[in-house]
């Protein structure tokens, strides 16, 4: 199936499966099936306008970080009173477009987020964004409720503002790639004391469900979650969720092609047509990305899975034992999903390859085209 789409699409290929995103939704659903629940998805995972609909017409809203993100809401056609707008630097514009669009939710980063936009609003519906203080054990850049992460205020300082009684909502996201409950478990209990203190009755959840990328890792253990979490969500008249990566991460593979092999005295490397570029979870997080060879190679060999561009941090796979490669085959990236295309970028003057679905009648369809060189020049002024 793959070959086929590589003969009609060539490479580099993102692809992504109907079936699989309906799937992973239908899981999530299942968890929170006895309370009030209203899913949002993290268009920050992927903002595919195709992708966005389909996940919205599997009964998810979406949470937004800015004007790009909304656009991405509008082509897709969901409606303002599903969406959530995040961020820890909302300006005064991008309200102005919110409240335009009918941007319903928002969740409050800062008292200073507070003063300047918020004090005075009566149009939006208002969260405030704690930082619980707890360590999600994941990796720090993407580990987000400690009390010296830039997000969230305190419980100190969020207790000034829900004294004011403007606020009808608590919000929490501890970080992304999660893969245990306890720290799920602790920051929710902690926020419900707040919540209990000032008969505050809606929660935003956040995101951040681990998946499994390693064969041998497990992702977040979902009856444990429905155990030891859900019963504490069931008073709440409102539970907001914002799960990006454990919905679209399994449901995105990118296949791309062999260049080269480059054997050297110390180490092999497999050199790819992409690299940060397509893919920079590797070289942002070290981040593990399972990579499979399309070929009927026997031999094994271990070598470092790197990009085309200039920087030795342009790597998708380091000391990974895979099947020997031959220029022309091609490697098959899995859980790509997620922060994938939506980190993806034009270092080295390299454009962004093209998007696409298979539904789940089995049918393909572009649903971005690559990009052409020229576009990337498109707004320079000779
Ligand atoms: C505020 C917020 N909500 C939701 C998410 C989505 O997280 P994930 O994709 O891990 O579910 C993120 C991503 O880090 C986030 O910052």
């Amino acid at each position: 199936m793959v070959k086929k789409l590589i003969e009609k699409y060539g490479t580099p290929l993102y692809i992504y499966y109907e079936e699989v995103i309906e799937k992973r939704i239908k899981k999530v659903k299942e968890v929170f099936k006895n309370v009030n629940f209203f899913p949002t998805f993290a268009v920050k995972a992927n903002n595919n306008p195709n992708l966005l609909r389909i996940i919205h017409k599997n009964g998810f809203g979406m949470d937004i970080l800015g004007e790009g993100e909304l656009y991405a809401c509008k082509l897709a056609g969901i409606p303002g009173d599903k969406i959530v707008w995040n961020g820890n630097g909302k300006t005064t514009k991008q309200k102005e477009k919110m409240k335009e669009y009918g941007v319903k939710y928002v969740n409050i980063d800062s008292v200073e987020e507070f003063e300047n936009l918020w004090k005075n609003d009566d149009e939006f519906t208002l969260f405030l964004r704690v930082n619980p203080d707890i360590d999600a054990k994941t990796h720090p850049y993407i580990s987000t409720g400690l009390k010296n992460h830039k997000f969230g205020v305190s419980f100190d300082l969020a207790e000034k503002i829900l004294k004011t009684g403007k606020i009808q909502g608590l919000h929490i996201h501890i970080g992304s790639q999660i893969t245990t409950i306890e720290p799920f478990k602790e920051a929710i209990e902690k926020t419900l004391e707040l919540a209990q203190k000032y008969n505050i009755n809606k929660i935003n959840i956040g995101g951040g469900w681990g998946i499994k990328y390693k064969k041998e890792e497990n992702e977040l253990n979902l009856e444990k979650y429905k155990k030891e979490i859900i019963p504490i969500l069931t008073n709440f008249e409102m539970v907001i969720n914002e799960i990006g990566r454990f919905i679209i991460a399994p449901a995105g593979i990118l296949a791309i092609k062999v260049i080269l092999v480059k054997e050297t005295e110390n180490k092999n490397f497999v050199v790819t047509e992409s690299g940060m570029n397509h893919l920079i979870r590797p070289a942002l997080y070290n981040a593990y990305h399972e990579i499979e060879v399309l070929n009927n190679q026997e031999d094994n060999i271990t070598a470092d899975v790197v990009g085309p561009l200039c920087e030795s941090g342009d790597f998708l796979a380091k000391n990974r034992k895979i099947k020997k490669p031959n220029p022309g085959d091609i490697l098959i990236v899995k859980n790509v999903g997620a922060y994938g295309y939506s980190m993806a970028n034009n270092y080295n003057g390299t454009t962004r390859p093209v998007e696409i679905l298979i539904k789940k009648d089995g049918k393909d369809l572009i649903i971005r085209k690559g990009e052409e060189i020229s576009d990337l020049y498109k707004n320079v002024i000779i």
